[in-house]
């Protein structure tokens, strides 16, 4: 039986998967923050160049991937599927698990799918400089990588508690030309805000995005670059969940549930859209996001219009959302700290189309470390949400006498993730549930919209 899957360099994908033209009804409109009007293309373009918007908008079934994105995925794409026959084999269970792999990527997980596509069409439109956010790491080292290919200055601000335990993923960041800075800075006045009533502010997600968007919108030469939750991120992902297919047809198989960790929803989309159209079309598959449960948008979450950032400069979205006032709790290893979840992902759920589960993440560690002793690879703590998943869904299938075919996504390595796995195992990391109260509370401060 084989190990791998591969496919060839000219099998990679030459559309991306469009999910907006197979819903069943338009998506909820996006509200500008002040007017709370749906907001057009003109609203969008100090933040994103033309081709994005319109790919945002965009209710095409496939879009074509350009040739030059093309041969910059193919730096590291088609990525491998795997056969995970050792991890079978270690948690003994009957059912057949596939993994593909996104960790072969040049910063090690699926985020440079969409920075070489946004960095190829800003650079094509003549913009100068990006400015984003990343949390651990992964999305900002994914630009900075993009940006040096297409020949972008690349501004990444970081959240502090992550800039202080990960300076690696920094020097990364450096080695690719991109300027890093701990958020919340004193550069903007999103982060000055935040310094004022915080000195020691760790930063969060949303502040970083809020400081990011602020930093695009008042320079000329610079856009903005999201890694994350919009139309235009889950679709250049798509690549993965297209080139899963015809790997399972190698494998001569169909997945019975599919299955990724879930943050913004991009990693999530990106395996499981192509999935949920077959579903649509009638075959019998199930979609499951993986999240934790410090940071459960999706099974705890409010769906409702909210903010996509802390301070309220960013569209108002509907998605499922804790609250653009959340703040994740320091103890969390991992990413996937966004206080929301894609829209498209949200409509998803809210229509049935696919499942959502949380876990803790002690327990996803144990799965990981489970997964690196039989099949080698050290995973994200991020991935490890999925791997946890598929280890519950073969001990499901066991304990009900049946068989299944799991596919999860390994959206990336854990090699700058090695402190996170000291601490599992001197005993230090702690579980948290994100309390329903709190969202309860921060309910409170959603915007007031009228739709
Ligand atoms: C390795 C890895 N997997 C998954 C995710 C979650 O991605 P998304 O926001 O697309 O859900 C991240 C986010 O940074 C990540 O680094």
């Amino acid at each position: 039986m084989p190990t791998k899957y591969l496919l060839r360099e000219d099998q990679i994908p030459r559309h991306w998967y469009n999910i907006l033209a197979d819903l069943a009804s338009p998506p909820a409109p996006v509200l500008h923050p002040q007017t709370r009007k749906p907001v057009g293309p003109q609203d969008l373009a100090p933040l994103f160049p033309m081709a994005i918007i319109e790919q945002e908008m965009s209710t095409r079934r496939e879009v074509p991937i350009p040739d030059e994105v093309r041969g910059a995925l193919a730096l590291w794409r088609p990525s491998p599927l795997f056969r995970a026959e050792r991890l079978e084999r270690a948690i003994g269970t009957r059912s057949h698990i596939y993994y593909k792999y996104e960790g072969v990527s040049p910063s090690g997980s699926h985020k440079p799918n969409t920075a070489v596509a946004q960095a190829f069409y800003n650079a094509k439109e003549g913009v100068k400089r990006l400015a984003t956010e990343t949390g651990a790491g992964q999305w900002g080292s994914s630009l900075a990588f993009a940006g040096a290919l297409f020949g972008l200055e690349v501004t990444v601000y970081m959240v502090r508690i992550s800039y202080e335990q990960k300076p690696y993923r920094r020097s990364m960041m450096q080695t690719w030309g991109a300027k890093v800075f701990p958020s919340p800075t004193d550069k903007t006045n999103a982060g000055r805000g935040i310094l004022a009533k915080d000195p020691r502010s760790n930063g969060s997600l949303g502040i970083a995005i809020s400081e990011a968007v602020e930093d695009a919108a008042t320079h000329d030469d610079t856009k903005y670059s999201l890694g994350s939750v919009l139309n235009h991120v889950c679709m250049h992902q798509t690549v993965i969940g297209l080139e899963a297919q015809e790997q399972m047809k190698l494998a001569g198989e169909h997945p019975d549930v599919v299955i990724a960790c879930h943050g913004g929803g991009s990693n999530f989309s990106g395996i499981a859209l192509p999935f949920v159209r077959d579903k649509m079309n009638g075959r019998n598959v199930r979609l499951l996001a993986a999240e934790p449960s410090s940071c459960p948008s999706l099974t705890k979450g409010v769906y409702a219009f909210d903010y996509g950032d802390t301070v309220g400069m960013t569209p108002i979205v509907k998605m499922h959302t804790l609250g653009h006032d959340f703040m994740p709790p320091g103890i969390h290893a991992g990413g996937l700290r966004y206080h929301g979840a894609a829209p498209l992902v949200s409509r998803l759920l809210h229509d049935g189309l696919i499942e959502a589960v949380a876990y803790p993440q002690r327990a996803c560690f144990e799965a990981a470390v489970t997964f690196s002793r039989s099949e080698g690879i050290i995973p994200a703590p991020e991935s490890s949400h999925a791997i946890k998943a598929a280890v519950d869904e073969a001990k499901k299938a066991d304990a009900e006498g049946k068989s299944r075919v799991i596919l999860f996504n390994l959206s990336g390595h854990g090699h700058f993730d090695l402190g996170a796995y000291d601490q599992y195992f001197a005993g230090k990391l702690e579980d948290f549930e994100y309390p329903r109260e709190e969202v309860e509370r921060s309910m409170a401060n959603l915007p007031r919209v009228e739709v």
